[in-house]
């Protein structure tokens, strides 16, 4: 029930009608009786500036933010989580009387992606592939877990970028070129392979990599909430763990209903509503 003192919460981004967040916030808003909503808004590049002042100006309590705003919402906030500063992007703003916190729960939420499915990554030959802005997330968080990295992407010069610097922060992190890829791939030296980039969010498109050759124990992921080619082509190669990026998207909102509201999110409600 929407009333006059109901507290708006929303996401901004362009495209945004697809977006499941509505779904998982509105849920536990409900499962606590919170006089509250959560609503998704299309909002153009341009017009980023004014939705960001919106965010003080209508009162809303707290935003997700989205592609392509991510990393240009960031100078327009009052204060940056270490993380945020970190990754370089913002995926959750608080509005704190006026002042507006950013914070990245993305990269959290892939952390805990993983560990909910037993799997911890120090130590790990991990290959990352992508070096857009979920990668930076996901290089960030693994980085700090101590995995040893290796970087693939399409844009050769983003992946040297990244693996530079996150490299200082005590991990092994390597760009490498495509034949590298293939070596690493065939010669069974990997325990996890991560698509962060677009491809397989279409049935069409071609698999980031050639993964024939895997061994069945590496780990595949990919950060599109389906099950994608890539997954597919994992599990008939005889890989037995693989994992979409559902977990992560569930994760990252549950962190971000967390520093909302101060309370203990409910996971499992959540997950049923994304479902
Ligand atoms: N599960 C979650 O919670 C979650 C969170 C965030 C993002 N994601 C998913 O992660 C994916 C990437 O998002 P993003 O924000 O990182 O996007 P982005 O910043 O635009 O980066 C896209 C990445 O994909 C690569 N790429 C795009 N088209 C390609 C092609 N035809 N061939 C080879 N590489 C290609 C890009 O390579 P270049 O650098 O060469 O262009 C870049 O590395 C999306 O599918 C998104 O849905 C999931």
């Amino acid at each position: 029930m929407i009333k006059g003192s109901t507290a708006i919460y929303g996401i901004f981004g362009n495209p945004v009608s697809h977006s499941k967040s509505p779904l998982m916030h509105n849920a536990a808003f409900r499962y606590f009786g919170l006089d509250a909503c959560y609503v998704a808004f299309d909002v153009l590049p341009e017009r980023l500036d004014q939705a960001t002042q919106a965010i003080r100006a209508l009162n809303m309590r707290g935003v997700n933010i989205t592609v392509p705003h991510k990393e240009r919402i960031m100078p327009l906030l009052d204060y940056l989580s270490p993380e945020a500063e970190a990754i370089g992007a913002v995926n959750t703003v608080k509005n704190s009387q006026g002042l507006l916190y950013g914070y990245n729960t993305d990269a959290w939420g892939f952390i805990q992606s993983l560990s909910e499915r037993g799997i911890y990554v120090k130590g790990k030959r991990i290959l990352v592939l992508g070096a857009g802005g979920a990668a930076r997330a996901v290089v960030y968080a693994l980085a700090k877990e101590g995995a040893v990295l290796f970087i693939y992407n399409r844009t050769a010069q983003k992946a040297e970028s990244l693996a530079l610097e996150y490299g200082s922060m005590g991990s092994i992190i390597s760009a490498v070129s495509q034949k590298d890829l293939e070596d690493l791939v065939s010669l069974g030296g990997i325990d996890m392979v991560i698509n962060t980039t677009s491809l397989g969010l279409k049935a069409e498109d071609p698999l980031p990599c050639d993964i024939g050759s895997l061994n069945p124990n590496t780990i595949v992921c990919d950060l599109i909430y389906k099950r994608t080619p890539l997954l597919q082509a994992a599990s008939e190669a005889g890989c037995t763990t693989t994992l979409d990026g559902s977990g992560m998207l569930l994760w990252q909102g549950v962190y971000a209903f967390q520093i909302w509201t101060g309370l203990t999110p409910p996971v499992e409600l959540m997950r049923e509503a994304l479902r």
